[in-house]
């Protein structure tokens, strides 16, 4: 059997798969591993199970253990793990894209309705009570005939579009291909950032973390957006320059922001808390029992099928 570290608690009918699989070393108080307790506790083992939360950087990669072969990532996103350091010293990394698509497009839609609707304020003056019904109070933004730029339509992207056209909406998007019209479903395509923000009345973030979408709202790209439009992030806090995006919300520039995930997890920007019109989750996009099953699932199935046959379908390095 592998042995196989596995960096962060998951849920018990994953524990025990896992168990059934490998000889795992599991972690039962969920502590975060620091880099180097990263490093120390892979010695022996020939694969680490790992989390959003854990660092692979460059450095910590180069002191793993020369058996580890493979860091499977409980996660769709790997913007924790340097994939070219991994690669050049032949470990394989892998993600589970597809199973969290349907819940991360709902928290997706959550942020633009809790963006649109002012529900931030709405739940603040429903618990201090007080509040006074009026033809005028808390008016938000109507979904209905409203534009819905899509940043990165990939599937989560495709099925927040979906969702969001049942609304009402009217979607565009900006990929760095146009997708073929079945996947587009009537969508409008730009082909640059600065077309499709100028239309985007809601932006929804749906693109990977990359070198090419870091910082891509920035104190440049706020400009381009209609006066009063709103950002949404359903997919990582490094695409977004927080400075620049508190600096338009007190402006004004942009309405309100619908926020799930923040550069410096759990630290987000300050600036955001006292913004009344920011709609902030704490990264739930993947959030439901059925979801983190199936991805820790699909994290597992990576690495046995990565032992089992020398490749896997989901490496992405
Ligand atoms: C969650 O943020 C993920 O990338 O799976």
């Amino acid at each position: 059997m592998k042995k196989i570290l596995i960096t962060r608690k998951l849920i018990k009918e994953s524990e025990e798969k896992a168990s059934k699989t490998f000889k795992s070393i599991f972690n039962s108080n969920d502590e975060i591993y620091s880099q180097s307790k990263v490093i120390e506790m892979s010695k022996g083992c020939d694969g680490i199970l790992t989390s959003l939360t854990d660092k692979m950087d460059q450095e910590t990669i180069n002191k793993l253990p020369d058996s580890i072969k493979i860091i499977s990532n409980f996660a769709v996103g790997f913007g924790n793990i340097d994939l070219e350091a991994a690669k050049k010293k032949g470990i394989a990394v892998t993600n589970t894209p597809e199973v969290l698509s349907n819940a991360t497009a709902e928290i997706g839609i959550l942020l633009i309705l809790g963006a649109c609707r002012r529900a931030a304020e709405g739940i603040e003056s429903a618990r201090q009570g007080g509040w006074k019904w009026s033809a005028d109070y808390l008016i938000g933004k109507q979904l209905t005939g409203t534009r819905l730029g899509i940043l990165g339509m990939g599937r989560i992207g495709q099925k927040i579009a979906k969702i969001a056209k049942s609304l009402g909406m009217i979607i565009h998007y900006h990929n760095r291909s146009k997708l073929n019209d079945d996947k587009e479903d009537g969508a409008t395509y730009h082909d640059n950032i600065k077309s499709l923000f100028s239309v985007s009345d809601v932006l929804s973030i749906c693109c990977p973390a990359t070198k090419e979408t870091e910082n891509m709202i920035n104190k440049e790209t706020v400009e381009y957006f209609p006066k009063g439009a709103i950002i949404t992030n359903v997919a990582r806090g490094d695409i977004v320059e927080d400075e620049a995006l508190i600096d338009a919300l007190n402006r004004r520039k942009i309405y309100a922001v619908g926020l799930d995930v923040y550069k410096n997890e759990p630290n987000l920007n300050p600036g955001y808390l006292k913004i009344k019109t920011a709609f902030v989750l704490p990264h739930l996009g993947s959030a439901t029992k059925d979801t983190r099953v199936a991805m820790a699932n699909l994290a597992i199935d990576n690495i046995d099928e990565f032992f089992k046959t020398g490749n896997c379908k989901n490496k992405v390095n």
